[in-house]
């Protein structure tokens, strides 16, 4: 028997990528990261907290030898605008010099985050650098930064959900939705 549709969340206004769509791209991109890296060992890096849901499915479509280590970037607060510039709030705990770095982050939007850090990867001599983003606002870069790895190229709508956040919320959404706009004005 087919699965009824899920509910829509009562706070999204339209599902912009579902989540069939979702487990359906993250098996294409486990294919293409094995077409560059065939059997070479990765030390994944996964940027908290947005990448998280994403990096767990997607290390899942892989069957190389895996590293993994976090960061943590700060730049947003409670507000669906970037403001100022990231900072590095919890940096790496494992040595990258030499290896093979995935960096893995749930949405390329101004570009600040992601030239940040791979900025600060280079300068710890890794054999290479490469980055896989879940969703690129292709329109919004203040910063010039393509990624290597995109799920899908979005319109610049604010969006939860699959690990993307709104003030903290809705990162356990299974697809990924357009937040009403009365709700990006409230109040956490
Ligand atoms: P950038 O530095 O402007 O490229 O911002 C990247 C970070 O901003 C992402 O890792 C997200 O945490 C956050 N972000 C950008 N756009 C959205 C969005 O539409 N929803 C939720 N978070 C977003
Ligand atoms: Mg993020």
């Amino acid at each position: 028997m087919a699965h009824p549709a899920p509910a829509l969340h009562p706070d999204i206004e339209t599902i912009l990528v579902s989540e069939e769509s979702i487990q359906r791209r993250v098996r294409e991109l486990g294919a293409e990261l094995k077409r560059v890296y065939g059997e070479e060992e990765l030390t994944v890096i996964s940027i908290m907290n947005g990448a998280i849901l994403f990096t767990a499915d997607l290390l899942r479509q892989l069957d190389n030898p895996v590293r993994l280590d976090c960061i943590r970037i700060s730049s947003y607060g409670n507000a669906t605008e970037s403001r100022g510039t990231p900072k590095l709030v919890h940096s790496l705990t494992l040595d990258v010099t030499h290896r093979h770095v995935l960096l893995v982050d749930d949405i390329l939007d101004t570009g600040k985050t992601l030239a940040l850090v791979t900025g600060m990867i280079r300068g710890l001599q890794p054999a290479s650098v490469r980055v896989c983003v879940l969703l690129d606002k292709k329109g919004r870069r203040q910063v010039p930064f393509e990624a290597d790895f995109v799920g899908f190229a979005i319109p610049d709508k604010f969006v939860v959900g699959y690990g993307l956040d709104y003030a903290e919320r809705y990162r356990n959404l299974t697809s990924i939705g357009v937040l009403k706009a009365e709700r990006q004005q409230a109040p956490a």
